[in-house]
């Protein structure tokens, strides 16, 4: 992409459920790092994946509704669920450029198989929604591609359980009846902002002809191709400024964020979001 530069150091807002969004936000501050940004994650509403669209649909808005009233200048919708469900309308109703996260993780993915085979693991609502079927057959309409929820394995990262036993044999229960009946699959793609929490059990159970990908480095790199095509950047040298928000307890939020970042993430401010009660 060009080198175009703007000089807006307004931050770009990230939004997500909960702490995994915290994946993507870190690979923006390392791909970006003259951005300001704010994160918030809905954590008093989380988990999405099992909830109606219609109402993924009304706490995406809400909380989309509170980023721009912090005067953000685009907004990243971090959370698989929400960009499945509700892009569209967010995108219609925001004043600001709105990215999801399906899109760059079916790039990722139409790029990493060299056979065609291709496999999504995410929440329930997601695979209903068949955005990423949709988005990967955007990417390359030759590609095959087979969806699998995995609705236990958000409960057990919010739980801090990220490696051993336990993701290991929900993981394989999920994913072995799904390899064994298409051994074409050299692509795993991880559709859910948690599961990369939980890379190395996805690697230790898919082996080590199955490629495990995800959105994080894609959508740092989309944004920053859509920061550069409407020259939107953050002058540079700029000393970011990081806000991280949440709708739920702040002490919770900063333990899991210390443990994605590995250092100390700085206050965490706890938030009001909702329109009505
Ligand atoms: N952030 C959600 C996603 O990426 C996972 C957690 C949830 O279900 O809220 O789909």
């Amino acid at each position: 992409m060009g080198q175009a530069r703007g000089s807006d150091p307004r931050p770009i807002a990230v939004f997500d459920s909960g702490v995994g969004g915290l994946t993507v936000l870190s690979e923006i501050r390392r791909r970006l790092p003259d951005e300001a940004t704010l994160y918030l994650g809905d954590n008093a509403r989380a988990p999405y994946g099992p909830r109606l669209a219609a109402e993924v649909r009304e706490f995406t808005a809400e909380a989309v509704g509170w980023l721009e009233s912090q005067d953000v200048k685009m907004l990243v919708l971090a959370c698989n669920t929400a960009t499945a469900q509700a892009l569209p309308l967010i995108r219609d109703a925001a004043s600001v450029p709105v990215m999801g996260v399906v899109r760059p993780g079916a790039v990722a993915a139409a790029a990493a198989t060299r056979s065609g085979h291709v496999v999504v693991v995410a929440t329930a609502g997601t695979v209903a929604s068949g955005a990423y079927a949709a988005a990967i057959a955007e990417a390359d309409p030759a590609l095959t591609v087979t969806q699998q929820a995995c609705p236990d394995l958000v409960p057990l990262v919010e739980a801090g359980v990220i490696s051993g036993p336990r993701p290991r044999e929900a993981i394989a229960a999920y994913l072995a009846p799904v390899l064994a009946a298409d051994p074409a699959v050299d692509t795993l793609l991880l559709g859910c902002t948690h599961y990369p929490l939980l890379r190395a059990e996805f690697e230790a159970v898919a082996g080590p002809t199955v490629a495990v990908v995800d959105s994080a480095f894609t959508t740092a790199l989309a944004l920053e191709d859509l920061l550069d095509a409407i020259g939107n950047r953050a002058p540079t040298g700029s000393t970011a400024n990081h806000r991280l928000a949440t709708t739920g307890p702040a002490e919770a939020f900063r333990r899991v964020a210390e443990g994605v970042f590995g250092v100390p993430p700085g206050p965490v401010e706890e938030v009001a979001i909702r329109l009505r009660g």
